[in-house]
C-alpha cells in the first residue's frame, strides 16, 4: 500500500463510540464484556472454545478431548473424537428447530425479476438430492468434487451436498481462467466438476462450460461433468461425461432425502486454492468441527446475527469470503443469507443500494474496493433508496482507508452505524481481528482488536515482541479452531510458509502495528503477493504467465497504490533478442495473462525493460521496481550492489503513467 495512505493512518485519532441502540440486544454488549471474554479465552482457551463448540454446533458424538496441538510440526486437531456433520449443522436442525420456513438462502440474479427463495424445507430437499446425484455418479467419503460455477444458488445446494456425504470440495471462482482451473483440479484430483452453461455478468452472457471442457482436456480424474442451464446458452457436450443438473435431479432413484454421513472433526471439509509467493497456489485444507464453529462463532458476534435479520455479504463464493460468510457462517446460525449474482455497478451503481431496500437489508458487508468505486459515482446514488434497514456494515479484504471509511459510515451508514473492519485471511477461516459492533469504539482504518480466543501480536524479525507503534510480522500464538489444516499435498509447504519463521506460531504475512490502546493496524503483505481488489495475486504466478509468452524473456511484477484497487499490477518485460516493442505486442501480452490466470491477473501497466535492476549475484531489487511502478523518480536507497545501477533511469524514462 502505498506511503501516503500509511501515513494518513498513522495521524488517525478519531474514535466512534458504538451505538447505544442495538447494544442491550447485542450477543456482545459491552468493551468491558469484551475484554472479560478476551481474558478468559486466554487464561483458559481450551475451556472458551469448548464451551463456544458446545452451544453453537449439534454434534452426533460429542468430543471429550478439545485441543491436541503442536505449532512447530505442525499438527492441529481440534475437538478430535466429536463426530457432526456440516450439512446437518447448516441445514437439517433448523427444520427441527423451527425454521422449516424460514427464508435460508435468498438468491436475487442479476437481472432483477431472478429471484429465488429457499426455505430450510426447500434447502434439505436440493441438498439431499444433490447428495444423492452425486452417490449415485460414485462419489464417496473423501473424494474430491470441483465447483466451478456463477453465484447460482445451486453452488451453496452442491457444496452442502458434497459435505453432507462427506466428500471434499474445492470451488474455483468463476472469473479463473481454463490454465488455472485444470491446474487446480488436477492437484486435487477431483472426481467430478459442476459447472454451468455460462455466467451472468453486467447484461453479457460470458460462455463457462467451454472453459471447463478446454481445463478438462489434460484432467483423466474428472469422470463426470454436471453443468448447470444458467443461461440457455450453447454448449458442446461430451456424451457419457456431461449430465444435465436439472436431469439429474429430477431422475428416477433420486430421493429428497439423504443420511448425512458422521464425519470426525479433523475430517476434511474443503480445499481452496490462494496464492502464495511461489508460482503455485496453495491447497488450503479446513476440517469439519473446527471450521464450523469458528465460522459460527464468528458470524455470531461480529455481525451480531440475530434470527429475524437479512444478512447480505457481496462477497462471491468461490472466494473464503463467500464460503464461510454466504454459506457456512449464516446457515449454521440458521440465518437468512442474501445471495447475490451482479456486480455492483450494473445497471446502474446503485444496484447494491436498490437491493438492500428490495430486501430490507440488515446487515452488509463488503469490500474496500467496492465503497471506493461506488464512491467516486457520488452519494446521490445512496440517496435514490432506503437504507433505513441497515444496522451494521462490514469491510474485508483489505485495509480501508479512511476516506473510504468515513463514506461508508455517512452514506450508508447514515453516520450512526457500527462497521466491522475484518481482518483474516483464507488460511484463518475466519475473521481474526475486529470490531465487535455493539461493544468497541471505532478508530477508521483500524481493524481495532484481536476477538476472544485470538492469540495475534507483532513480532520483529528475530521473533522479540514489537513496541507500542512498532511495525512488525503479524503472527498468532495460540491454534484456533478455524486455521488451516495443511497444503493439500504438500505438508512441507505448509510447514515452511506459516510455521517456520516463527517457531511455535502462524505466521500471516502481513504487516502491522499495534497502537498505545491496543488496536491494530494492518499495513499490508509482507512478502511478494499483492492485494487487487481485495483479491490476493502472487507476483511470481503472474511472472511465470508472461515468460511462458515465447516473446517474453524476463519479467518482473510488483504492486503500484491503486485509487480504486487499492493496489494494481505492474509489470516489467523484457522482450527475447530480435521481437519489437509494439502497442500489438503489450496488449497481446495482457491477453495472454487473462488466459493463463483469468480477468483479475491482467496487468493494469506493462513497461517493455531493457533490463532489469539486479544485484550481481542475480537478485531482482523488487523495492526499486515497486518505487518506479509508485511514480518516485529518487531515493532509491541503497542501490551499490546492483550490477549495473544504469537502468534505474532507464526504466524511469520508460516508466508508463497511468491516465
Ligand atoms: C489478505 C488475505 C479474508 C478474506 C478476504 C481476503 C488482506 C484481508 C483485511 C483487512 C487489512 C486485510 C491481508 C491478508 N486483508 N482483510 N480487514 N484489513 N488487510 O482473503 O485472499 O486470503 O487475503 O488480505 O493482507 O493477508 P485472502
Amino acid at each position: 500500500m502505498s506511503q501516503t495512505r500509511i501515513e494518513s493512518m498513522m495521524d488517525e485519532k478519531r474514535l466512534f463510540e458504538p451505538p447505544a441502540e442495538g447494544r442491550e440486544t447485542a450477543w456482545v454488549k459491552s468493551m468491558e464484556e469484551y475484554e472479560a471474554l478476551y481474558k478468559r479465552s486466554m487464561e483458559d482457551n481450551e475451556g472458551f472454545w469448548a464451551e463456544r463448540a458446545g452451544t453453537l454446533i449439534d454434534w452426533f458424538t460429542p468430543f471429550t478431548k478439545v485441543l491436541e496441538a503442536d505449532m512447530d510440526t505442525p499438527s492441529i486437531k481440534w475437538f478430535q473424537d466429536g463426530t457432526l456433520n456440516v450439512a446437518y449443522n447448516c441445514v437439517d436442525r433448523h427444520i427441527a428447530n423451527g425454521r422449516r420456513n424460514k427464508a435460508a438462502i435468498i438468491w436475487q440474479g442479476e437481472p432483477d425479476e431472478d429471484v429465488k427463495v429457499y426455505t430450510y424445507q426447500m434447502l434439505y430437499d436440493q441438498v439431499c438430492r444433490f447428495a444423492n446425484v452425486l452417490k449415485a455418479q460414485g462419489v464417496g467419503k473423501g473424494d474430491r468434487v470441483a465447483l466451478y460455477m456463477p453465484m447460482i444458488p445451486e453452488l451453496a445446494v452442491a457444496m452442502l451436498a458434497c459435505v453432507r456425504i462427506g466428500a471434499v470440495h474445492s470451488i474455483v471462482f468463476a472469473g479463473f481462467s481454463a490454465v488455472s482451473l485444470q491446474n487446480r483440479v488436477q492437484d486435487c484430483e477431483a472426481k467430478v466438476l459442476v459447472t454451468a452453461d455460462a455466467v451472468l455478468r453486467a447484461g453479457r452472457t460470458i460462455p463457462l462450460k467451454k472453459n471447463a471442457d478446454e481445463a478438462l482436456r489434460e484432467c483423466p480424474s474428472v469422470t463426470r461433468v454436471v453443468v448447470v442451464n444458467r443461461a440457455n446458452a450453447n454448449v458442446d457436450w461430451v456424451e457419457g461425461r456431461d449430465l444435465w443438473w436439472h436431469e439429474q435431479m429430477k431422475a428416477p432413484g433420486i430421493s429428497g432425502h439423504c443420511p448425512c454421513e458422521p464425519m470426525e472433526a479433523e475430517a476434511p471439509l474443503f480445499i481452496l486454492y490462494t496464492s502464495g509467493s511461489t508460482g503455485k497456489p496453495k491447497g488450503v485444507v479446513h476440517t469439519t468441527g473446527g471450521y464450523l464453529t469458528y465460522t459460527a462463532h464468528t458470524t455470531q458476534w461480529v455481525f451480531d446475527l440475530k434470527d429475524s435479520d437479512v444478512y447480505w455479504c457481496t462477497a462471491d463464493v468461490g472466494w473464503i469470503t463467500g464460503h464461510s460468510y454466504i454459506v457456512y457462517g449464516p446457515l449454521a446460525l440458521g440465518g437468512t443469507t442474501l445471495m447475490f449474482e451482479g456486480v455492483p455497478s450494473y445497471p446502474g451503481p446503485d444496484r447494491f443500494w436498490q437491493v438492500v431496500e428490495k430486501f430490507r437489508v440488515n446487515i452488509f458487508y463488503t469490500a474496500p474496493t467496492v465503497i471506493r468505486s461506488l464512491m467516486r459515482e457520488g452519494s446521490e446514488w445512496t440517496r435514490k433508496h432506503d437504507l433505513s434497514s441497515l444496522r451494521l456494515l462490514g469491510s474485508v479484504g483489505e485495509p480501508i482507508n479512511p476516506e473510504a471509511w468515513m463514506w461508508y459510515h455517512e452514506h450508508i451508514g447514515g453516520s450512526a452505524l457500527p462497521i466491522v473492519d475484518t481482518w483474516w485471511q483464507t488460511e484463518t477461516g475466519g475473521i481474526m481481528i475486529s470490531a465487535l459492533p455493539f461493544a468497541t469504539p471505532l478508530k477508521p482504518g483500524s481493524a481495532t482488536r484481536p476477538l476472544p480466543g485470538v492469540d495475534a501480536r507483532i513480532v520483529r524479525p528475530d521473533g522479540t515482541d514489537a513496541q507500542p507503534n512498532e511495525g512488525g510480522h503479524l503472527i498468532i500464538r495460540k491454534p484456533w479452531p478455524g486455521m488451516l489444516r495443511g497444503v493439500f499435498g504438500d505438508p512441507a509447504r505448509y510447514k515452511s510458509t506459516y510455521f517456520e519463521r516463527f517457531p511455535g506460531a502462524y505466521e500471516a504475512g502481513d504487516g502491522a502495528r499495534v497502537d498505545s490502546d491496543g488496536y491494530f493496524w494492518i499495513m499490508g503483505r509482507l512478502d511478494d503477493v499483492i492485494n487487487v481488489s481485495g483479491h490476493r495475486m502472487g507476483t511470481a504466478e503472474i511472472e511465470s504467465a508472461l515468460v511462458s509468452h515465447p516473446s517474453v524473456a524476463e519479467a518482473a511484477v510488483v504492486g503500484m497504490p491503486h485509487a480504486i484497487k487499492g493496489e494494481a499490477i505492474y509489470a516489467y518485460v523484457t522482450l527475447s533478442a530480435d521481437v519489437e516493442e509494439t502497442e500489438e505486442l503489450r496488449a497481446e501480452l495482457r491477453t495472454w495473462v487473462r488466459k493463463e490466470i483469468g480477468p483479475i491477473a491482467s496487468p493494469e501497466v506493462l513497461q517493455f525493460a531493457d533490463g532489469l535492476p539486479k544485484t550481481r549475484s542475480g537478485k531482482i531489487m523488487r523495492r526499486i521496481l515497486r518505487k518506479i511502478a509508485g511514480g518516485s523518480t529518487s531515493d532509491f536507497g541503497d542501490t551499490s550492489t546492483l550490477a549495473d545501477p544504469g537502468v534505474i533511469a532507464d526504466l524511469i524514462e520508460g516508466r508508463v503513467d497511468l491516465t
